[in-house]
């Protein structure tokens, strides 16, 4: 059956770099349609919501979401539950996406870019794997208290809970092992086992989940070590699962390493393949509109969506290897762009892609 994308392409640069992922997908020609939807700041334009229910009816039906990028100054001063960067924190709660996938991939043309030595990087691919429902961002109870003596005026004391749940970490972990399963059989749980009790159990579960996939060589890591390494030896890692917090941190740090905003892409995953693919960076209102923005994360993203959610490996192998030729040919948009190399724009990046394409 004809499986469909839903293509949220947002705000700021959102339409320019959701335009060339799809020019990407009609070169594929393969069996899929698409259909757009207002997202972010451009649905609060135009029905009062960044997240309106036509938006979120269409996410529901497809297949895998496309999505751009959300927000721009301009919306600041609307209440919280309005801005655009609602729909995302929306998005992921209706569709259920529990898992985020980012890779750090350093392409060899690009190690000049990264905070790290060229041989430190050279060729670096690793994946983390974050998991986004639990842990001290949503453990219950949370909040300020007063002293009960009364002797401060305000709050005393402010409390956050950190918490998993047995299904929440086998989820999680399955993902994780089938990932490794899919790459380099390498899976490495980051955690805080030494000190908090939720991390010892996370330790634990991935443990017994390990029991199914005895083809994955696991191995753990405190979170704290995982930092120094990721720095150290960044190439010692393949695959790492982490909770929510670590990951958030981990992941923003492995992201430097490849030196390039522009280059990464993401995907948060439900527990039945389904999921929202987007480039990790913004909005970019500072670039806005001026065909210079790096459209490859989102290419690279509509990569995932097809490898992840639609079946098509072939497809987004395919994809994949034509971003490494236009990079190898020389193709720099202006953030990728070394001292004297020519910066081309963002269709002209993704002229070189299809055309790039038509030759894999
Ligand atoms: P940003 O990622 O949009 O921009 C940071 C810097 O990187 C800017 O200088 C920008 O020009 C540059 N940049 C980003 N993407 C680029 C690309 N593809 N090619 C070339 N240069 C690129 O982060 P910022 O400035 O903190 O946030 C801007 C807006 O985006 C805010 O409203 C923020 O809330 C929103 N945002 C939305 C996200 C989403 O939709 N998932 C994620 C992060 C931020
Ligand atoms: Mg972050």
């Amino acid at each position: 059956t004809t499986k469909k994308i839903a293509v949220l392409a947002g705000d700021g640069i959102g339409p320019e770099i959701v335009a060339q992922a799809l020019r990407v997908v009609d070169a594929l020609e393969l069996d899929v349609t698409t259909e757009e939807a207002l997202v972010g700041g451009a649905a609060y334009d135009a029905y009062g919501h960044p997240l309106p229910p036509e938006t979120l009816a269409l996410a529901k039906v497809a297949d895998a979401v496309l999505f751009g990028a959300v927000g721009d100054w301009k919306y600041d001063k609307l209440e919280r539950r309005l801005r655009p960067e609602q729909a995302i924190l929306g998005l992921r709660k209706e569709l259920g996406l529990f898992a985020n996938l980012r890779p750090a991939i350093c392409y060899p043309e690009l190690t000049a870019a990264s905070s790290l030595k060229p041989e430190l990087v050279a060729g670096l691919d690793i994946l983390i794997i974050r998991e986004l429902t639990g842990d001290i961002y949503f453990g219950q109870p949370r909040g300020r208290r007063a002293a009960p003596d009364g002797a401060f005026a305000g709050a005393d004391e402010a409390f956050d809970t950190m918490r998993y749940t047995r299904p929440e970490i086998e989820r999680i972990a399955h993902v994780a092992f089938r990932a490794a399963r899919g790459r380099n059989k390498r899976l490495t749980s980051v955690d805080k086992a030494n000190v908090l009790e939720t991390f010892q159990f996370w330790k634990d579960v991935v443990t017994e989940v390990h029991a199914e996939y005895p083809d994955v060589t696991l191995d753990h890591l405190y979170v704290d070590n995982a930092a120094m390494q990721l720095v150290r030896a960044p190439k010692s890692f393949d695959v790492i699962v982490t909770g929510n917090m670590f990951g958030d941190i981990l992941s923003d740090e492995a992201a430097m390493l490849t030196g390039s905003i522009g280059m990464l892409p993401s995907a948060s995953l439900d527990s039945s393949g389904k999921g929202l693919y987007e480039p990790s960076h913004g909005s970019a209102p500072d670039i806005a509109g001026r065909d210079v923005a790096n459209p490859l994360a989102t290419i690279l993203s509509l990569a995932m969506l097809l490898r992840y959610s639609l079946d098509h490996a072939d497809a987004a192998n395919r994809v994949e290897a034509a971003v490494r030729e236009v990079l190898a040919s020389g193709h720099r948009t202006a953030d990728i762009a070394g001292s004297g190399e020519r910066a081309i724009g963002t269709r002209t990046m993704g002229d070189a892609v299809v055309a790039a394409l038509g030759r894999t």
